[in-house]
């Protein structure tokens, strides 16, 4: 039986344009890493956190929260100790607080053989989550878990659908180095939405999901549009509408703000597209004095992976 698992917790792009709180994908290229191993004396205890300054109380922390809520239910005859090894910077906007509560439940769920499946992973993750941004969503959480694009069709009862990734789709995520609060970036969303407006969204994310499921490059590209929370959250971002016209002009097939923000995507079709799109949106932060990260990444269609067992 296993007694330590080390695993890559991949960062997200959550709401994907249209698809708020319900759509995200998993991408490769950025995430944390954690290391997980049973102990013989019962409890939780986080023990190494690099990376970034994170709480080690497991009530405090995304990664202990969620971890609680499996532990709570399992109630195992035995421990854990978890280092979090955190390559994705809080308040990024690419599922940093989804990587850490998915990560440390897809740990203990194996060391304990798998008790859980994807979906109920998903829900104890979603404590975690909860922490970090004052509400519960699963769609950062989800592509983790899953991988791919999935939709969260409901959260009571919790229901998630997998989506097939065309093959040639690219992300390209630029990272200002700014910190937005995903319950700050809530909180300014308006109560309620106009008939009008919302009639175009739910039109947007339906051919979005068609778009993917055919492989429809240009409906993918007719279908990135967020005309509700964009508007609101883009004032969060410097540049951003800046970041949106040069990813255009060097031919992405859309974009949007990525989660709660301040990471911007764009995505493309082909990985030598993603890349001259990503050079066209660091000529165009260069002119702010925010510096930036920008990465390339394929659509992870596996989502966590072991990297030791
Ligand atoms: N759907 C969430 C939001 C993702 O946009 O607030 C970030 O947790």
């Amino acid at each position: 039986m296993k007694n330590e698992i080390k695993i890559f917790s991949p960062g997200t792009v959550a709401n994907v344009a249209c698809g708020y709180d319900v759509l995200g994908f998993c991408l490769d290229s950025v995430g944390d890493e954690m290391v997980v191993r049973k102990t013989t004396e019962k409890g939780l205890k986080i023990t190494k956190i690099e990376g970034h300054d994170l709480p080690f109380d497991i009530d405090k922390n995304v990664a202990g929260v969620s971890a609680l809520a499996l532990y709570e239910d399992a109630q195992p005859d035995c421990g854990f100790e978890i280092e979090i090894y955190k390559g994705i910077k809080p308040g990024s906007g690419i599922g940093s607080s989804s990587a850490s509560a998915a990560g440390s439940v897809f740990a203990l769920n194996a060391l304990l053989n798998s008790p859980y499946n994807k979906t109920e992973l998903t829900r104890f993750a979603m404590k975690g989550e909860a922490l970090a941004s004052q509400g519960e969503h699963a769609d950062n959480i989800a592509p983790v878990l899953f991988g791919g694009f999935t939709l969260v069709k409901g959260i009571d009862p919790l229901e998630i659908i997998s989506i097939p990734t065309p093959k040639e789709l690219y992300a390209t995520i630029l990272h200002p180095q700014i910190e937005i609060k995903t319950a700050d970036s809530r909180a300014i969303l308006p109560e309620m939405v106009p008939l009008k407006d919302a009639i175009k969204q739910w039109a947007n994310l339906g051919s979005l999901v068609h778009a993917l499921h055919t492989e429809d490059y240009d409906l993918i590209c007719h279908s990135l549009q967020d005309i509700i929370v964009e508007p609101y959250r883009s004032k969060l971002i410097p540049y951003f509408n800046e970041v949106m016209l040069a990813s255009h002009n060097a031919g992405a097939l859309g974009g949007s703000i990525s989660g709660s923000g301040p990471s911007i995507f764009a995505l493309s079709k082909g990985q030598h597209k993603a890349k001259e799109v990503e050079q066209a949106m660091r000529n165009a932060y260069s002119k702010s004095e925010i510096e930036f990260q920008t990465y390339v990444s394929t659509i992870n269609t596996e989502g966590i992976k072991i990297l030791s067992s």
